[in-house]
């Protein structure tokens, strides 16, 4: 069989905008870091990899946080910090991401290593160091959680404020939407925006549009992480569309934590069409068994996307993103050569590779895949 869109997504330039620290881990170094420091990995992180998940009730989020948190308890030393930012810039630029910006929040780690500033010192030192061995460049986004104190969320923006122009881009929020309401974080993301730094909460994963209206509304949100459920607001897609905020829009992550019953679900071609901004990621590929290209994927496989619209989805994440000029102006003109380069007709089984999750790899829950 042909296809008639060959050409290589891993080899579309492309910015990746929505990838978590712990969450972007190889599944082998996982395995190996487990082994090396004694911890027990449960069968869903073994032989089970990818796991069944789900994150639209509380017991199935409750699962997703417990096998994250085992996953980050293997990062022990500064090696280890080390050897995840290595191995996942060598994996984007494996995939074609000329520049990545890496969500965490540093409360995780701090207790290891030495408090949040070391932390963040840390991290952003094995950053520079793996982005001058990729050449991929590296931006941090500083992500409080939602299910913790707005306390805590404000020392964090102090942290990410003092180092804004140093390694650190942007202000996140992650975790559980239900827990908390984005109008609880005020204050932090005040001072994050003080210092400059591009806002990105989750907004719109987990409950509806009027999770992202707040965003808008009471965080300034510069990007909303997923957004998807604006869907549910005609109003909120055309403001969104009008304001030209970008939805960090994460289709494996959507249908593996059950936000969308299956690729088609997600609301890709919707916003596309309404004129919102979209950038695709990969959101946490260690638990979801699929990185920044397989999302490309979906977008041609599941959504009909020709490769000008692939192109103009790269476009989008590198113009949606934080990356200096002389790196966004390289990255757009690669993607033009991309474009403008023939496409070859090859075999399609030659040009797109077995997805490596076996549940994914079927016609999806829901069906309509
Ligand atoms: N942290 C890691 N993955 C997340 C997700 N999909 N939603 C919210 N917080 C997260
Ligand atoms: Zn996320």
């Amino acid at each position: 069989m042909e296809t008639s869109s060959p050409r290589s997504v891993a080899a579309l330039p492309k910015a990746h905008l929505h990838l978590h620290f712990t969450g972007s881990m190889r599944h082998s170094t996982l395995v190996e870091l487990a082994a090396g420091h004694g911890v027990h990995l449960p069968p869903a992180l073994t032989d089970e990899w990818p796991p069944q998940l789900s994150g639209t009730d509380e017991r199935g989020w409750f699962r997703f946080q417990r096998l994250y948190d085992i996953a980050r308890s293997v990062l022990r030393t500064p090696a280890d910090v080390g050897r995840l930012l290595r191995e996942t810039a060598e994996d984007e630029r494996a995939e074609g991401s000329g520049w990545l910006e890496i969500q965490v929040d540093p409360s995780g780690y701090a207790n290891r290593f030495g408090g949040l500033t070391a932390t963040v010192e840390l991290i952003l030192s094995a950053a520079t160091a793996a982005a001058a061995a990729t050449g991929v460049g590296i931006g941090i986004i500083v992500a409080a959680n939602r299910t913790r104190h707005p306390l805590d969320a404000r020392t964090l923006a102090r942290l990410a404020a003092q180092y804004a122009g140093q390694g650190v881009v942007g202000f996140g929020l992650s975790s559980d939407e239900r827990r908390a309401p984005a109008s609880d974080f005020i204050q932090a993301f005040r001072i994050a925006e003080r210092a400059g730094l591009l806002l990105a909460p989750h907004g719109g994963e987990l409950i509806g549009p009027a999770s992202v209206a707040s965003c808008l509304d009471d965080l300034h949100a510069d990007r909303i992480g997923h957004g998807v459920r604006a869907v549910e607001d005609p109003l909120l897609v055309k403001r969104l569309a009008a304001d030209g905020v970008t939805c960090e829009v994460c289709p494996a992550s959507n249908v593996a934590l059950g936000v969308a019953a299956g690729p088609r679900d997600v609301p890709l071609r919707a916003f596309v069409e309404a004129g919102v901004p979209v950038a695709l990621g990969a959101d946490d590929p260690l638990l979801f068994g699929r990185r920044l290209a397989a999302q490309y994927l979906i977008a041609r496989d599941a959504h009909g996307f020709s490769d000008a619209e692939l192109a103009a989805l790269a476009r989008t994440s590198v113009r949606s993103s934080a990356a200096p000029p002389q790196v966004r102006a390289r990255l757009l003109a690669a993607i033009e050569r991309w474009l403008s380069a023939p496409a070859l007709h090859l075999p399609r089984t030659a040009v797109v590779p077995p997805p490596p999750d076996r549940r994914t790899a079927q016609p999806c829950r829901g069906g309509r895949a």
